[in-house]
C-alpha cells in the first residue's frame, strides 16, 4: 500500500468552484490587492481571533516584514528555537539581525525556561515557533516578554488553528506569522503568507512595507518591498479557509489514534500532550529507537515517513558564522537523531492508518 505524506493530490477532486472564481478574476483583470484579498484577510484574522490580517508573499516574508516593522536591523539579536524550518533563522538573518538559538523542550518547541539566559541588551524580539502544529509554551513566553519589554513575533507557519487555553496561536504576540505554502493545511496553490495582529500601528506599517511604502498611487512614504499576497491566491484561500475546522479535526483524530496505539510500544516516546494545548498536528512527530532503520523500513513499505528536521539550525552550514558547536543544544540534537514524522494528513483512509500502525508495530516486534 502507498501512504503519501502530503495530501496535495487528494486535496481537491473537484476544483471547479475555485476555478470558476479564478475565471471571474481573470476577466476583471484585478490581480493586485483589492476586495478578494481584503476578504481573505478578514476571513483569516477571524479564524485566528485578531483584529487584522495583512496578506504577504510568503510565511518567510510575514516574519521578515514583522521584524522590519518592529525596527529590527543590523546588530540586533532575535531569540528563537534551535529546531525549526530554515526560514525562521533565514528571516532573522536576512533583515541583518543575529539569530540567537535556544534549546527546545520535550514538545520540540522553544524551552521557555532557557530564554532568560539568552537575553542581552541587543535582544529585540523573541520568535517562538509552533513547530509541527504544537503550540510553544506561550503563557510563560508572554510573561518573559512583558518582564523584559521584548516583543514576541510568533512563527505560526505550521500551526493554523492551534490554541493555548482557548486562545489561538498567532494572537499572543505583537504579530503572528502564517504560511499558505502548498504543504500547509490552508494553501493557496502557490506561495503566500499572512501577518495577523491586533495592533493598528503594526498593521499600518505592514500595509506600507508590503507595497513599496506607498500611501497613495503617487506618494511613497519610505522605500520598501513588493510582498503582496496575490489576489489570485486569495481567491483560493477564501475557498479553503472554509474547510479549516474539518482539516484540523481530521488530523487531530488521526493523531489520537496513533497516540493510542504507539503508547503501547516501549521503544516509542510520544511527546507530552499538555492540558489546554491544542496541537493541530501539522506533522505527527514521535521519538523512536533506531530511527534511521525505522525510516528506511517504512519507506520500503510504501509509507512516506520524514524527519522534521535532521540537522538543527545551529549546525547548518548557514549558521557557521554564528559560532555554535555540536553539544550547544542537547535536547534539539538528541531529538534530531530520534524524531520521525508519520503521515497524518486529513485524507488518510482508515485502511492507510491501520497499515501505518501495523508496519510500525511490525518493526518494533
Ligand atoms: C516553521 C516555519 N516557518 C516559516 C516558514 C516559511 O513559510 P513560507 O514557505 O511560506 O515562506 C515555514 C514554511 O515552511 C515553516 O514551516
Amino acid at each position: 500500500m502507498e501512504v503519501g505524506y502530503s495530501y496535495l493530490k487528494e486535496q481537491f477532486n473537484n476544483p471547479d468552484l475555485i476555478l470558476s472564481d479564478i475565471r471571474k478574476l481573470v476577466k476583471s483583470g484585478d490581480f493586485t490587492l483589492g476586495r478578494e484579498l481584503e476578504k481573505f484577510e478578514e476571513n483569516f484574522s477571524a479564524v485566528i481571533q485578531t483584529k487584522y490580517g495583512v496578506g504577504v508573499g510568503s510565511g518567510t516574508d510575514a516574519l521578515r516584514l514583522s521584524l522590519i516593522a518592529l525596527g529590527v536591523g543590523s546588530g540586533d539579536e532575535i531569540i528563537t528555537a534551535a529546531n525549526s524550518f530554515y526560514a525562521t533563522a533565514g528571516a532573522i538573518a536576512t533583515v541583518g539581525a543575529r539569530p540567537v538559538f535556544v534549546d527546545v523542550d520535550d514538545n520540540y518547541t522553544l524551552n521557555a525556561g532557557l530564554i532568560e539566559a539568552a537575553i542581552t541588551g541587543e535582544t529585540k524580539a523573541i520568535i517562538p515557533v509552533h513547530l509541527n502544529g504544537c503550540p510553544a509554551d506561550m503563557e510563560k513566553i508572554m510573561l518573559l516578554s512583558k518582564k523584559h519589554a521584548i516583543p514576541v513575533v510568533e512563527d505560526a507557519c505550521q500551526a493554523i488553528g492551534a490554541e493555548v487555553n482557548g486562545k489561538k496561536v498567532g494572537s499572543f504576540g505583537v504579530t503572528g506569522c502564517f504560511s499558505f505554502h502548498p504543504l500547509k493545511p490552508i494553501n493557496v496553490w502557490g506561495d503566500g503568507g499572512m501577518v495577523v495582529t491586533s495592533s493598528e500601528k503594526m498593521r499600518g506599517k505592514l500595509l506600507l512595507l508590503r507595497n513599496h511604502g506607498l500611501i497613495s498611487r503617487d506618494e511613497c512614504e519610505f522605500y520598501a518591498y513588493n510582498s503582496r499576497l496575490d489576489t489570485l491566491h486569495a481567491v483560493v484561500g477564501n475557498h479553503l479557509i472554509r474547510h479549516v475546522d474539518w482539516i484540523i479535526n481530521a488530523k487531530i483524530e488521526n493523531a489520537k489514534l496513533y497516540d493510542d496505539e504507539f503508547s503501547k510500544i516501549p521503544d516509542i516516546t510520544i511527546p507530552p500532550r499538555r492540558k489546554g494545548y491544542k496541537n493541530v498536528f501539522h506533522n505527527y512527530v514521535i521519538m523512536v529507537k533506531n530511527r534511521d532503520k525505522l525510516l528506511k523500513f517504512l519507506m520500503e513499505q510504501g509509507i512516506d515517513a520524514k524527519v522534521h528536521y535532521p540537522i538543527p539550525l545551529h549546525l547548518q552550514k548557514a549558521s557557521e558564522y554564528l559560532g555554535y558547536v555540536k553539544g550547544d543544544f542537547p535536547a534539539t540534537e538528541y531529538q534530531a537523531d530520534h524524531i520521525i514524522s508519520l503521515p497524518v494528513h486529513q485524507h488518510l483512509t482508515g485502511e492507510q492508518k491501520e497499515y501505518v500502525i501495523q508496519k510500525v508495530k511490525e518493526f518494533f516486534r
